[in-house]
């Protein structure tokens, strides 16, 4: 964690009423800063925060904003919940997977993509929904997702 950022962590674990209410915005400024969250930084944090690596690491497991490895440019997740399940969200996937070369999780090997599934987004009405670097795609078709794609290759995505 950078100088910045440590002072803030520090200006956070004061904030609020208990310590353990800092770990996650703690966590953002750490993924805001590498793009994910290296090893070493789940160290830093835990040392910081008072509590093992372990604590640490099982928040880490429970949120999808959070990465343990880089990602893409453009991080592209997919609600597998219910409605959007319901709603072709499977077949939406499975275009990306074939259109980028990437398994579940993947980055493509130019480094452009990470597609990931992810639990509801919280916008059901609109299913079928895909979020782009945590931007909502609402209604989204393969048609939609092969225009996101070409435009992000030509580095003209609006929203990325
Ligand atoms: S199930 Fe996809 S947004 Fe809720």
């Amino acid at each position: 964690m950078n100088a910045e950022h440590l002072e803030e962590a520090k200006r956070l674990l004061t904030a609020f009423p208990g310590k353990s209410s800092a770990l996650i915005p703690i966590l953002h400024l750490v993924e805001d800063e590498f793009g994910y969250i290296p090893e070493q930084e789940v160290e830093v944090v835990a040392d910081l925060m008072g509590v093992t690596t372990a604590y640490v690491e099982a928040v880490l497991s429970f949120y999808s904003l959070f990465h343990r490895q880089p990602t893409g440019k453009y991080l592209i997740q997919v609600c597998r919940g219910l409605s959007c399940h319901l709603c072709g969200a499977d077949d939406l996937a499975r275009f990306l997977h074939e259109e980028l070369g990437v398994e579940r999780g993947g980055t493509s090997d130019d480094g452009l993509f990470t597609v990931e599934e992810v639990e509801c987004l919280a916008l059901c009405k609109d299913a079928p929904v895909v979020q782009v670097n945590l931007e909502y795609r609402p209604r989204v078709s393969k048609d939609d997702l092969q225009r996101l794609i070409a435009e992000c290759r030509q580095g003209v995505a609006q929203h990325a």
